[in-house]
Parts: structure tokens; C-alpha cells; sequence
């Protein structure tokens, strides 16, 4: 399983584009996909076609409470793409993971629980923040070709 995380703290520079096109490529290309979006923003949700404001359960939920990441993951119109959605809540995990004991690695070990993904792609928000801590931590201590993609922007 690879594991791309989509980043920089620009905003409006392409991550979501990238990271939606990127994730349907490959899911119309036969590899199973999973499209992590951690920006409260929730336009990769929304991008996907999920009402964003309707959802009961999102990576919130899974940052902060006890559940795993296929708990709160949809599927999407696009055969072989899954989304683990967000919305403004994750707003709060920001402030809520300050005292968190391992609030890097949170992410990275629900990760490493998935079986059923050829490919993990993160979208994330245009900051420097927990939540970016969050995705680098996991990008940092993962394989080459996952760091190597990390900053698409920056080749
Ligand atoms: N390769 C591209 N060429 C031209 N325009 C693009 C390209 N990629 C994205 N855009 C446009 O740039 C704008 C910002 O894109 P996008 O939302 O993907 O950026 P972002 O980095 O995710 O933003 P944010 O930091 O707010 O999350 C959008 O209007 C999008 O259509
Ligand atoms: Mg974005």
C-alpha cells in the first residue's frame, strides 16, 4: 500500500485538485483507492459529490474518538475510490489534540490497520498546524516513494 500525502501550505495551489484527479486516476485504473480528506474545509468531500454538512461520521470521529478509518469511510460514485470524509468539526481536533499524547502517530497507526488499498492519498489543509504535523509524520517515517510525492508542487 502507498501512501501520498498532497501538501503545501499555499492555499488555492492545486492540493485538492490533485488530490481528486490523482485518487480517480488510479481508481479507473483498477487500484483500489482511499482519499484521506483532513482539511476542515471539506472540498475534496464535497468535490466527490458527498453533502458535506449531512454526515454523521467523518475523520473527526476517528482523530478524536475510537473509531477506525473503514468505520467512517464512503463510498464514492467512482467505482474503486473510497472517501474518508470531512467537515468543519475537524476544526476543533486542532485545539482538541494539543494535550494528546501521540497525537502525531494517531493517523499513521489507523493507516497502517488498512488491508483492502493499493493506494492511500491525503488531502490536506493549506497549514502548518497539528493536522499538517499529523500527515507529515506519517509521510516522513514512510517509504521513498511516498516522500517523494509529498510536495507535488516542489519536484
Ligand atoms: N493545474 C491547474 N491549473 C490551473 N488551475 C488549477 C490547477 N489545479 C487547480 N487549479 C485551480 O486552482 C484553484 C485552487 O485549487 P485547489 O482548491 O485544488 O487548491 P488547494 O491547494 O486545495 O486550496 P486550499 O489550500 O484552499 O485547500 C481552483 O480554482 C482550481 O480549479
Ligand atoms: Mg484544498
Amino acid at each position: 500500500m502507498e501512501v501520498i500525502a498532497v501538501a503545501n501550505q499555499k492555499g488555492g495551489s492545486g492540493k485538492t485538485t490533485t488530490s481528486i484527479n490523482l485518487s480517480t486516476y488510479l481508481a479507473l485504473r483498477g487500484k483500489h483507492t482511499l482519499l484521506i480528506d483532513l482539511d476542515p474545509q471539506g472540498a475534496a468531500t464535497t468535490g466527490l459529490g458527498i453533502d458535506k454538512w449531512s454526515l454523521k461520521k467523518t475523520i473527526y470521529n476517528t482523530l478524536i474518538g475510537d473509531l477506525s478509518l473503514v468505520e467512517v469511510t464512503l463510498p464514492t460514485k467512482i467505482g474503486g475510490l473510497d472517501l474518508v470524509p470531512t467537515n468543519i468539526d475537524l476544526s476543533g481536533a486542532e485545539i482538541e489534540l494539543v494535550s494528546q499524547l501521540g497525537r502525531e502517530t494517531i493517523l499513521k497507526h489507523k493507516i497502517e490497520k488498512l488491508r483492502d488499498y493499493d493506494f492511500v492519498i491525503i488531502d490536506t489543509p493549506p497549514s502548518l498546524g497539528i493536522l499538517t504535523l499529523i500527515h507529515w509524520w506519517h509521510v516522513r517515517h514512510s517509504s521513498s516513494r511516498s516522500k517523494r510525492n509529498t510536495s507535488p508542487w516542489r519536484e
